[in-house]
């Protein structure tokens, strides 16, 4: 029976949709890394660019969102919940993991990689000033602060600036500009890109830090980590189909920027929450 039950199990596919969510569109870039990684899923995305950026928002705002939209996506039956935004990750995960029985995926900066990597023993970190500030970040930081020099830089306007998928005009080389700058001047080797929208500034700071510089993102660690969670709870989708992706955004504009960013036509519906 036991071993019945064993062949069941290891058989047993679940084709229920993965919900990933972010303040804005930044959130795509692990979506990118999700949809690669894990083919044959369902994706469901939320966009609350409405609210974006929640960086400069009170925890409290950041929480109730935060939870509105795992609701929404939890009525829509997902089987996990991405929370594809640093900000809400440090602000809100404890909730969300307490009020939802699904495995709930948050990010992280890529502070560990980092920190193995440098040769100037300088990490820099760009990020939102809400995830800098956060309680989350200084247990990290502290974590690798004795091995490694860590600088943090608040970046205020990136988000911003990907949120109208300018990813290359005056004003976002100059802020990029001022940010990065600043850390290769202090020394630092290695960059961390701690929010999900700067992924898709990469090759502008890339550029803009010189060759010798190196740019880690964490959009892969995390479908990495999500593909670990769904093995160990058999919650895979084994079905041979391609999976579909649906978004939903809470600001109507959202669909020529999501169009931008996600390289492909499609529709995004409207949030209404
Ligand atoms: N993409 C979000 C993050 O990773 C941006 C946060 C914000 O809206 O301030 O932190």
């Amino acid at each position: 029976m036991a071993g019945l039950v064993r062949i069941y199990k290891k058989n047993m596919s679940d084709s229920r949709p993965i919900g990933v969510f972010d303040s804005g569109v930044g959130g795509l870039s692990v979506l990118k890394h999700i949809k690669e990684l894990l083919p044959n899923e369902h994706l469901f995305y939320v966009a609350d660019s409405a609210y974006a950026p929640y960086g400069n928002k009170s925890d409290s705002e950041i929480t109730q969102r935060s939870v509105a939209i795992a609701h929404f996506l939890i009525e829509k039956n997902i089987k996990a919940l991405v929370v594809a935004c640093n900000t809400a990750t440090a602000v809100a995960i404890a909730s969300l993991r307490n009020d939802f029985d699904i495995p709930v995926i948050g990010m992280e900066p890529a502070v560990k990689p980092a920190a193995l990597q440098t040769q100037s023993g300088i990490v820099g970190i760009l990020a939102t000033p809400g995830t800098l500030t956060s309680q989350k970040f200084s247990r990290l930081y502290k974590q690798y602060a004795s091995d490694v020099e860590i600088i943090s830089q608040a970046c205020p306007g990136l988000v911003e600036q990907v949120e109208l998928a300018d990813l290359t005009g005056e004003q976002t080389r100059a802020l990029v500009q001022q940010y990065v700058s600043s850390l290769v001047d202090q020394g630092a080797d290695t960059l961390v890109l701690g929010c999900t929208h700067y992924p898709f500034l990469k090759p502008l700071i890339e550029e803009i830090a010189g060759e010798n510089i190196s740019v880690i993102d964490t959009g892969s660690a995390i479908a990495k980590e999500l593909l670990r969670q769904l093995q160990n709870k058999t919650l895979l989708n084994l079905d041979s189909v391609i999976g579909e992706q649906y978004f939903w955004s809470s600001q109507s504009s959202s669909q020529d920027v999501v169009h931008q960013l996600w390289n492909d036509t499609v529709i995004i519906n409207e949030l209404g929450i």
